[in-house]
């Protein structure tokens, strides 16, 4: 059995979508007129499809509870969706999540082990720095009387049902094994992929996906504005001809590839085109700041990274970088990434750079300056070097990588793990 907490969009949703599947569900929100609603079988918001979710449910397999004590004593299983609105700082506002964790702590029984299951939007390090120590300072042990856990839910409103019963992935954040194989055993029957992970990866994940559509949809905004600033652009037909690109259907290359960090993009046309768009709109008038700050990022990266190389790496290691191409299968080395990471080590203080790559090692030579010595083959410059930087990440290396892994490697294109 399983009680939901907070009765909106997610937690309604996520109640009769439980209930759909079979499961018997408690629901409880502290707004009466809501829960009087909903007995009177109205959904006090408008979502398509829930209405006729409620019907099919109502006192069959949902029950509304008249108290939150009802509600916990019911299941072993809650799920908290109460509402994260922003505070006056911008930041998530958490008091109506520990209020209902409060709440419920009171309202459980002497012994009763409990999982609470964090659906409610909270970011990175949320339930490790408050709601983990606010359990605690409750008397009640995490891990031993209650379990807890951050399950974030991706549905969108207007298509809240479909996404909720047909998830593309499910994301459970939590070390303990109880706490995971219960809750993977209660969404077995949606079929989607389950991922075990941290509670701050749980929390991220959520972000990350939500940062990127409001990133996306941005970019999008800022484009149009530069296009009006120019005139004489038919904004949506151009949107409508940038779909066209067959990668944004995964063919040759999906999205994906784009949507993954790295030490930065480089090649001859993205930040050309990057630093031009944005020169082009500053001469009509308009300070295209989203564009600003992507190139701005771009090299931040590069900053970012040799600075935590070297608070771990001493300037006397022999460092080796991997790759010098912009991107694997190709031998152009225009304004790639490996040229700016191999003047902040120099900078920083590292003397002996090896480098090597499979097919840009002349192009490099002579395009770029460096300080550099160029290893004959990958073995040579695995003979050479104390730990390795990837910049670029060539089949070779991949076929290589047992050999790779011998040494200290800082993977700046996260490529291994993603295999
Ligand atoms: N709306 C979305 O599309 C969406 C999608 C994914 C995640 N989320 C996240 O899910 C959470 C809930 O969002 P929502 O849109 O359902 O919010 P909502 O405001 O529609 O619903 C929250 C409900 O919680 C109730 N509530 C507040 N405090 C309570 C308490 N102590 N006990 C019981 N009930 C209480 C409120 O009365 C309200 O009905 C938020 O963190 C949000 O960021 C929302």
């Amino acid at each position: 059995m399983i009680t939901v907490i907070g009765l909106g969009f997610v937690g309604l949703t996520t109640a009769l979508g439980f209930a759909h599947k079979g499961y018997t569900v408690y629901g409880f929100d502290t707004n009466k007129d809501k829960m009087e609603a909903l007995r009177r079988c109205e959904i006090p918001f408008f979502e398509p499809e829930l209405s006729e979710a409620l019907k099919e449910n109502m006192d069959k397999r949902f029950f509304l509870s008249d108290s939150l004590s009802e509600a916990v004593d019911n299941s072993k299983v809650i799920f908290l969706c109460v509402g994260t609105p922003s505070d006056e700082t911008g930041l998530a506002d958490l008091s109506q999540l520990l209020n209902a964790v409060k709440d419920i702590l009171k309202s459980i029984k002497n012994g009763q082990y409990k999982i609470m299951v964090i659906k409610s939007t909270i970011p990175p390090s949320t339930t490790n720095e408050v709601i983990k120590p606010f359990i605690e300072n409750q008397g009640f042990k995490v891990g031993k009387d209650i379990g807890l856990t951050n399950n974030p839910e991706f549905l969108r409103e207007g298509t809240s049902w479909n996404d909720f019963l047909h998830p593309d992935r499910v994301v459970i954040g939590t070390d303990d094994d109880t706490v995971f194989s219960v809750l993977s055993e209660l969404y077995k029957p949606f079929g989607a992929p389950i991922h075990k992970v941290s509670y701050n990866t749980a929390e991220f994940i959520k972000y990350l996906s939500n940062t990127l559509l409001s990133t996306l949809i941005s970019f999008s905004n800022e484009m149009s504005m530069i296009a009006y600033t120019h005139g004489d652009i038919d904004i949506s037909k151009s949107f409508k001809i940038l779909s066209e690109d067959r990668r944004w259907s995964g063919t040759p290359d999906g999205m994906t590839s784009y949507v993954y960090p790295g030490c930065g993009f480089g090649g001859y046309c993205l930040p050309k085109d990057t630093r031009a768009m944005y020169a082009a709109a500053k001469s009509k008038g308009y300070e295209a700041t989203l564009l600003k700050s992507v190139l701005q990022i771009n090299d931040n990266i590069k900053h970012f990274l040799i600075q935590r190389f070297s608070k771990e790496t001493d300037t006397s290691n022999r460092v080796g970088i991997l790759g010098l191409s912009f991107k694997p299968d190709t031998n152009d080395v225009r304004e790639t990434p490996a040229a700016p990471i191999i003047k902040y080590l120099t900078e920083s203080g590292y003397t002996k750079i090896i480098v090597y790559d499979p097919m840009a090692m002349e192009e490099f030579r002579q395009t770029f300056n460096s300080d550099v010595e160029y290893a004959d083959n990958f073995e040579d410059m695995l003979s050479r070097c104390d730990c390795f930087i990837i910049v670029t990440w060539w089949k070779e290396f991949e076929a290589k990588k047992e050999l790779l892994l011998q040494k200290k490697v800082y993977d700046f294109r996260y490529a291994i793990q993603r295999g």
